[in-house]
């Protein structure tokens, strides 16, 4: 594999700042992570909701939603390409299944043949390009369980209008390498699966894949 070390660097050293970071952005109701704690709330509901317990976050981070899933008996695997990020992730979680993989690769194989209740990617999957994003969510289907779902939350909008709006006004921090999702986008490239979106802030929001 070659490895993205530039990239796995900076989310080395954001991982000690990540959570403050985070929270700052979210109590300001800005971008990037406007309404996050909103959104972690919602995906918690939906998945104790839910019968199955066996959890994929792929981009789990320092693991803060993976926590709040284990903490209700959920059982956890985590991807990340960056140790440090995992490092945070494992204080929280000892006995979750992290695997320190970069997800430009697809997804790895030791997990090829489990299947999974809920996938869950928070704020991980605009590090792809659209392209890529689309391989990834097929390896994703090939791995859910039939009455499965898989959960995107991130920087998403209905539309590219909308997108576009929220980007000018935030055209000062906005972070043009980044790649983010357009729900009437992902609906183009799954039509034979069921998806929904619900908004959360004017940049914000959480898709929910199913199969059928
Ligand atoms: C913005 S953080 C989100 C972390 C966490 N899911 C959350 O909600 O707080 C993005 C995470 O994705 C990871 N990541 C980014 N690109 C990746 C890649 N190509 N392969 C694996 N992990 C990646 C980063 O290391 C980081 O932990």
């Amino acid at each position: 594999m070659k490895e993205n070390s530039f990239e796995i660097e900076k989310f080395n050293s954001w991982a000690k700042n990540y959570n403050r970071q985070v929270r700052e952005s979210d109590e300001e109701n800005k971008y990037p992570f406007a309404a996050y704690e909103n959104i972690q709330n919602r995906i918690k509901e939906y998945v104790l909701s839910r019968r199955g317990k066996n959890i994929l976050d792929i981009g789990i981070g320092t693991g803060t939603l993976a926590k709040l899933l284990y903490d209700k008996g959920c059982n956890i695997t985590g991807i990340d390409f960056s140790k440090e990020m995992l490092e945070k992730t494992k204080t929280l979680i000892p006995t979750a299944n992290l695997i320190n993989w970069d997800f430009t690769y697809g997804l790895p194989e030791g997990i090829k043949n489990n299947k999974f209740d809920i996938i869950i990617c928070n704020y991980a999957i605009h590090h792809l390009k659209d392209n890529l994003q689309k391989l990834l969510l097929e390896e994703a289907f090939n791995i859910l369980k039939e009455e499965g779902t898989i959960i995107i939350a991130d920087i998403i909008t209905e539309t590219k209008k909308e997108m576009e709006v929220a980007r000018t006004k935030d055209i000062n921090i906005w972070d043009d390498d980044e790649y983010y999702l357009i729900y009437d986008n992902i609906k183009s490239w799954f039509i034979n699966k069921k998806i929904s979106f619900e908004k959360y802030s004017y940049c914000s929001g959480i898709l929910f894949m199913t199969k059928k």
